[in-house]
């Protein structure tokens, strides 16, 4: 074991990882959706999700005036969706629209839940707190939902060159897929 500068230690915790998109809206204008990596379960009764969001994300803003969101985790079919979510802003762009991903409605609130994902969780924020450059924000789960194929697969940030994993997408350092039978 030996000392050394802390991204080289998190390179050796990193991959695979799971990915979550987290759903907002604004109150004048569309849902948006952030890719997060950053995620976890933090109860089971009753089911709640924590989710942390850097204070520079246009999800921030969001997230932090209108106190729902639905936790969605993406299928292999969202591969070029969940990249793009995490590579672009909404306040650039309307990324349901520019990136075609499919919603349907949710019974929380009008926050849409994703068609294509493998489950969808609509939260209400119960808490937050500060944690650095990012904020943490607990949701209680409300609804589950599940995709009706029990065999889709959940996409992962994998590792670069690993014939463990299929690749099915790299961009910007990124690169997602799944696991090979
Ligand atoms: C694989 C991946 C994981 C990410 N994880 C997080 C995360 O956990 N928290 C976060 O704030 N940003 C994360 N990001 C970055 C945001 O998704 C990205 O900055 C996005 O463009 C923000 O969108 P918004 O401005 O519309 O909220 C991640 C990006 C990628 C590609």
């Amino acid at each position: 074991m030996r000392q050394c500068k802390h991204s080289d230690a998190v390179k050796r915790m990193n991959r695979p990882s799971r990915l979550a998109l987290a759903v907002s809206r604004p109150k004048d204008g569309p849902a948006n959706i952030i890719t997060l990596g950053w995620f976890m379960r933090t109860s089971i009764k009753p089911p709640m999700f924590a989710i942390s969001v850097g204070s520079t994300r246009y999800s921030h803003e969001i997230l932090s005036a209108n106190r729902n969101f639905v936790l969605a985790i993406p299928s292999v079919n969202m591969a070029e969706q969940t990249m793009q979510c995490g590579l672009q802003s909404g306040r650039d762009v309307d990324k349901i629209k520019e990136f075609n991903i499919k919603t349907n409605r949710g019974k929380l609130t009008q926050i849409p839940i994703l068609a294509e994902a493998v489950a969808n969780f609509e939260c209400k924020t119960i808490t937050q707190v500060r944690s650095g450059d990012h904020t943490i924000f607990v949701g209680e789960v409300k609804y589950s939902w599940q995709n009706d194929d029990e065999d889709i697969e959940q996409l992962l940030s994998i590792p670069a060159m690993d014939d463990r994993f299929i690749e099915l997408i790299r961009k910007g350092g990124f690169a997602f897929g799944y696991i090979k039978e």
